[in-house]
């Protein structure tokens, strides 16, 4: 005898994504609408809080509906509502919340507020459908940098995180220095194929005493510091050599931690997540790296790395099936730490 299929509404919009999926028992994604406002932020060179939440506001209920149609559903048929209500910028995270409340209020549906990071996390359940806990996760976003230990669904123990700037921050910086605009990740990435990754030295983000923590702050002033030394002395720049050689000192030290954790956890998987997962020599080097260490290496398709909400229905049904329930006071948490509920 089947169990009941669960059906939940998911809506994300903690950054500049306005996003809404419909996502079946966790792990089947039935829509996944994303409304991006790259192109809007890119005329400040990065996100504008107010300016992101106004376009949610105008986004949001197009988004769902669009969701709910993709996925041939309504509103009448969904088991329950999830939102991100953190971290986040807050007025971006309130325009989700709000509107999630006001579904589970006027359907009388469960309403399940996600953790972001879990979201990201998740992602890796919808494609694998082989993979659960325990498992090491290393976090990269734009806000985030993160090694989790993946004990069970929703319980998390953070190994190491950054010190100082998020990879995603480090590579958007680096971009905007070398003149490749908003938002960067994506441009390196693309720059980075056509220049030599060993042509410049540039120092590895590890911190003295703490193996898995990060630190990119000082990478990024050393591009900026190389980047100078080149024009003072006019020296020409060669922009793909610095991308390909900066992406290497970020991944070096990103592929080195999340080993070294996956080892000395004693687990053999290995999963990554977040908009910097999406990038082209992180997910090659990674994957020789557990290939040559009998770990068995999970990553998202890149639609499913950088922000969406079919993530956040894949996060929140395993809360749902636990039990987890917010009330209609649920607030966003624009500094939520994970784990917390
Ligand atoms: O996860 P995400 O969409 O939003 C946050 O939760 O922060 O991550 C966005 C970050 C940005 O910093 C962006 O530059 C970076 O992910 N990113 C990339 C790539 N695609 C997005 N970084 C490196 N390579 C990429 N291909
Ligand atoms: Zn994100």
């Amino acid at each position: 005898m089947g169990e009941k299929d669960i059906l939940i509404l998911a809506i994300e919009s903690s950054c500049d994504e306005t996003a809404a999926a419909v996502v079946k028992n966790g792990r089947e994604v039935l829509s996944n609408v994303i409304s991006s406002q790259i192109e809007l932020h890119k005329l400040y060179g990065g996100v504008v809080p107010e300016i992101a939440s106004r376009k949610h506001i105008e986004k949001i209920n197009q988004v769902i509906e669009k969701a709910l149609a993709a996925a041939d559903t309504s509103l009448d048929d969904l088991d329950a509502v999830a939102v991100t209500y953190g971290p986040g910028l807050v007025g971006a995270l309130l325009v989700g919340v709000a509107e999630a409340k006001a579904i589970s209020f006027a359907k009388n549906l469960p309403l399940v507020g996600v953790h972001h990071i879990e979201g990201h996390i998740s992602a890796n359940y919808i494609e694998n459908k082989d993979l659960e806990p325990p498992f090491i996760c290393l976090v990269v976003s734009g806000g985030h940098t993160h090694l989790v230990r993946v004990k069970d669904y929703g319980e998390y123990e953070i190994l190491g995180r950054t010190r100082d700037d998020a990879a995603g921050e480090a590579f958007d910086k680096v971009a905007r220095a070398i003149g490749l605009g908003y938002p960067g990740g994506p441009k390196i990435d693309r720059l980075a194929k056509e220049g030599n990754p060993d042509a410049i030295a540039f120092p590895r983000g590890k911190i003295e005493g703490s193996p898995y923590d990060f630190s990119f702050s000082g990478l990024k002033s050393a591009v900026l510091n190389y980047l100078n030394g080149c024009q003072m002395k006019g020296e020409p720049i060669v922009e793909a050599d610095v991308a390909a050689s900066f992406q290497k000192s970020v991944t070096d030290v990103l592929v080195e931690h999340a080993m070294m954790a996956v080892q000395e956890s004693g687990l053999d998987k290995l999963a990554i997540a977040g908009g910097v997962a999406s990038n082209g020599a992180l997910r090659a080097a990674m994957e020789q790296a557990c290939a040559e260490n009998g770990v068995r290496f999970y990553r998202p398709s890149p639609i499913l790395c950088t922000d969406n909400a079919a993530m956040i229905g894949a996060a929140a049904y395993y809360e749902y099936i636990k039990g987890v329930r917010h009330g209609l006071d649920l607030n966003a948490v624009p500094n939520l730490k994970l784990g917390e509920r």
